[in-house]
């Protein structure tokens, strides 16, 4: 443990002291968390990064060509049913685990709490983790295996998180089953790269990006625990996603087959500046290219003489990780690329007042999950989605990617269902489903399944309905 003077020894040998500047009026406890703080701060990286992305220009990436991915067609190519089996083989054999990121702060979202706690239900105001743990739940019985499930917080969710679990029961999943792991903070810095203070005692700082579940995992025993349960692929989704198959046989079947390190699934983009990433490859190396930068990669933006985008293949951010990638990305971590973000930071002046900036006044620096991609040495394996069955993310109050639009999407499909089984459902006069429905993940995975299920049970979706686990109607 550091102690007063070895942390202002460290800090001044770096440049940082003046966030000591409060120390005479700070509490014992104050002054505790804050050296605690710069006890975690790893110095070497935040000196790179501060030189790199803030004392002297930025680096620039330009490609000489960018080619578009080669896709796997949505339901999958001519050996579909070969993965499929390949898939389910590997999950009856207990070889998959889930991994989720849950970290993030939500800001867009406005939500006071983890973005998983969000009552996403509109009948039952079931959360997105209750129907992420259903899916599980339903797939753990058809598969007769376990799926663990590795969930990486933020110093900021973690207790919050755990505790929405423990009051909800685990949503019936074995509490063995889930593990709660926290990924690792890094310090903002002003534009000058001088590291700012939250409160006269606590450095602003903030989660080290998604790409953070590559050392958490090995930091928090995680890549152990998937080796003794014999767990050899991982099952990456965002918990943002409320449509995600958490785990999809076709998906994991590929990439079993196909010896993947890390596949990813992606999506057709709607329209050339929607705000997702792009999967392609760039000077023969799969990236992604964020939907941040994409006026320095015009050709991005291109459409075919039908109008059809060219790189059409949008980031849902669903992969599968194969757990010795894992850890070979994790031995080569201070090679993994790290990003900027210029933010409104609050902060405490001199002075000792706190600010709360209009404009960006400071950096935050990040890692993304998708540049382990760049490390792959094999084929890339990326498979096409229909979006509307697979990808409903929330993230901002509205537009695209909100609560309203998820719902309404969602609506839409089991409607769709709904109707095979020959249950009235409402449309308005556009053809969209008019009446809010939801059906517990639970009762049914898939369409198939709810054909089978539903058979001989009576529903009437003219004025809403919500279908609970055993088929039941629930009211909310
Ligand atoms: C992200 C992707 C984008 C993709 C889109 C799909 C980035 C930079 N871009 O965009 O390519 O098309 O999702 O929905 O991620 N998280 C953590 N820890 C962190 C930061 C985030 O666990 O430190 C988690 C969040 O809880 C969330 C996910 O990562 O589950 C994505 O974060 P978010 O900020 O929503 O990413 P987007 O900018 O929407």
């Amino acid at each position: 443990m550091l102690n007063e003077s070895s942390a202002r020894a460290r800090l001044e040998e770096n440049g940082q002291d003046h966030v000591l500047r409060f120390w005479g009026e700070l509490s014992q406890t104050d002054r505790d968390t804050l050296i605690a703080q710069i006890e975690t701060i790893d110095f070497r990286l935040m000196n790179r990064l501060i030189h790199q992305w803030v004392t002297s220009p930025p680096p620039e990436e330009r490609f000489k060509r960018i080619d578009p991915v080669p896709v796997i067609p949505q339901g999958g190519g001519e050996d579909a049913q070969t993965a499929w089996q390949a898939g389910e083989e590997a999950l009856r054999q207990g070889r998959v685990g889930l991994l989720l990121v849950a970290g993030g702060q939500g800001t867009r979202l406005g939500f006071d709490g983890p973005k998983g706690a969000y009552p996403i239900g509109p009948i039952t105001g079931n959360s997105i983790f209750c129907y992420h743990a259903a899916k599980i739940r339903n797939l753990q019985s058809r598969y007769d295996c376990v799926l663990p499930w590795y969930i990486m917080v933020s110093e900021a969710n973690h207790a919050t998180t755990k505790e929405f679990f423990r009051e909800q029961d685990y949503f019936g999943l074995n509490p063995k089953d889930v593990t709660f792991f926290q990924q690792r903070m890094v310090p903002c810095v002003d534009e000058q790269g001088k590291f700012m203070l939250e409160q006269p005692g606590k450095l602003a700082m903030n989660p080290n990006g998604h790409g953070g579940v590559i050392p958490a995992a090995m930091d928090n025993g995680i890549s152990a625990d998937t080796q003794n349960r014999g767990i050899d692929t991982l099952s990456y989704f965002q918990v943002d996603n409320w449509a995600v198959k958490v785990v999809d046989p076709l998906f994991i079947g590929y990439h079993v087959m196909r010896n993947g390190q890390m596949s990813s699934k992606n999506h057709r983009k709607r329209r050339p500046r929607e705000p997702v990433g792009v999967h392609c490859i760039c000077d023969g190396v799969y990236r992604v290219i964020e939907y941040t930068v994409l006026d320095m990669y015009p050709q991005l933006l291109e459409t075919d003489s039908e109008g059809n985008l060219i790189h059409f293949a949008g980031n849902p951010a669903i992969h599968i990780l194969d757990v010795g990638f894992i850890d070979s990305l994790n031995a080569n971590y201070d090679n993994f690329p790290w990003w900027r973000a210029h933010k409104k930071i609050p902060y405490i002046d001199e002075k000792g007042e706190r600010v709360k900036p209009d404009e960006p006044n400071g950096y935050k620096f990040e890692t993304f999950v998708f540049d382990a991609l760049r490390f792959i040495t094999h084929e890339p394996i990326a498979l096409e989605i229909a979006r509307e069955a697979e990808y409903t993310p929330i993230k901002s109050r509205e537009g695209d990617n909100s609560v309203a639009a998820a719902r309404e999407s969602m609506r839409n499909l089991w409607g769709g269902w709904l109707e095979k089984a020959g249950v009235p459902v409402s449309r308005d006069a556009d053809g969209k489903v008019a009446v809010d429905i939801e059906i517990s993940p639970l009762f049914a995975l898939d369409e198939q399944e709810f054909l089978e299920r539903a058979k001989g049970r009576e529903y009437d979706a003219t004025s809403g309905l919500a279908i609970g686990p055993e088929g039941d109607v629930e009211t909310g």
